[in-house]
């Protein structure tokens, strides 16, 4: 019952806005950005500068990530730590890091968010939702309750693609991949000549896992993809390609930022729905980027390529070189870079529920 009206004050709601929304945006205003809302992002952005601040707290693992190399985490919490959002005042906190190794397991989670509870009165506070951890593959369900509070209630960083089921949509944010050569990205504009091949992948044969692999060998069979191990002309097979592709489960997604950057619609292959995308709160990926799934082969695959006219394909590519300097890891943290853009995706989760003392103890 209480459901029922729920919903139907929420259509309500959204009866009362359909209508103003469509007076109001111009439909190729809003095609024409990569953002979900261009306004509130750069507003917001520039008051994160200003006034968000995180407290690490001293956990004896933060060792272990600092010695964690060459990796987008090792280059988040070197950035962070050196960056104007840390307070030594727990007291001025938005959100409070726990520092951890990037292989946490749920059990370790546990020991550590047991410590902090005990030591330190914020955990309590909000059962920690206004705390935050770097996990590579995201932690695992567990039944231990300080484990469980760590999965439910804390924001989780991971990198992107997360272990499925070891991410929550809307809570839970991924470190966009590192890419393999940052500094194509600076040289290389995006492509002008058209492209010799529908379909780019790069693909290693000993990567004999699941469905992808009966699909690469169909493309493998057709001149209109090229299916490359260790491309040494990387940059130039993808600057000759329309589309650029990615197994999501078991192929190497690392340069999808730079297929992006040189005009190569990105297209991720996977057989269910994908919500750990990097940025997914601030760029709109679906004009930028197709999921299409392995099942229907090759010729599903080129159906749906070829079934994106000219007009949509050369906004697809425009969105995606702009989205591109947001998913881009730099040594010293630029404005609206990847560093960024991912403590921006914290700033709008630091609105948490505090409880009162008397309540939990
Ligand atoms: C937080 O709550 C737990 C019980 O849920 C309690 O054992 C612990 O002492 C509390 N921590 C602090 C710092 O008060």
């Amino acid at each position: 019952m209480a459901d029922f009206f729920l919903c139907a004050t929420f259509l309500g709601l959204l009866a009362v806005i359909q209508p103003l929304y469509s007076l109001t945006a111009a439909p190729a205003a809003t095609a024409s950005s990569p953002y979900l809302s261009a306004t509130t992002l750069f507003q917001n952005y520039e008051k994160m500068l200003t006034s968000f601040k995180i407290y690490i707290y001293n956990t004896p693992q933060e060792n272990s990530v600092s010695t964690f190399s060459a990796q987008p985490i090792s280059l988040f919490y070197s950035s962070l730590i050196n960056s104007q959002f840390i307070t030594q005042d727990p007291e001025q906190a938005h959100l409070f890091y726990i520092p951890s190794p990037p292989d946490i397991s749920a059990r370790s989670g546990a020991r550590i968010v047991r410590e902090i509870r005990t030591n330190y009165p914020y955990w309590n506070r909000t059962l920690g939702a206004d705390h935050f951890f770097v996990a590579s593959n995201g932690v695992d369900s567990s039944s231990d309750r300080n484990a469980v509070e760590l999965k439910k209630n804390a924001v989780q960083i991971s990198i992107f693609p997360t272990t499925s089921g070891n991410f929550i949509p809307h809570k839970d944010i991924t470190l966009p991949p590192l890419n393999p050569s940052p500094l194509a990205l600076v040289d290389e504009g995006p492509a002008t000549k058209t492209p010799s091949y529908l379909g780019f992948m790069v693909w290693d044969d000993n990567n004999k896992r699941k469905v992808s692999s009966s699909l690469v060998n169909e493309m493998k069979g057709d001149d209109e993809f090229r299916i490359e191990s260790e491309p040494l002309d990387r940059i130039n097979v993808i600057k000759s390609s329309k589309f650029c592709l990615f197994a999501y489960e078991e192929g190497d997604l690392t340069w999808m930022v730079e297929a992006m950057a040189m005009g190569c619609v990105p297209v991720v292959l996977v057989d269910h729905p994908i919500q750990d995308l990097p940025l997914m709160d601030v760029l709109r990926w679906s004009e930028m980027a197709l999921v299409v799934a392995t099942r229907g082969g090759v010729r599903r695959l080129k159906e749906v390529l070829t079934g994106v006219d000219q007009v949509r394909y050369q906004k697809m590519r425009e969105l995606g070189v702009t989205a591109s300097r947001h998913l881009v890891w730099n040594l010293e943290p630029q404005p609206h870079d990847a560093f960024h853009m991912v403590m921006y995706q914290l700033w709008l989760r630091r609105h948490t529920i505090r409880y009162g003392r008397r309540q939990w103890d």
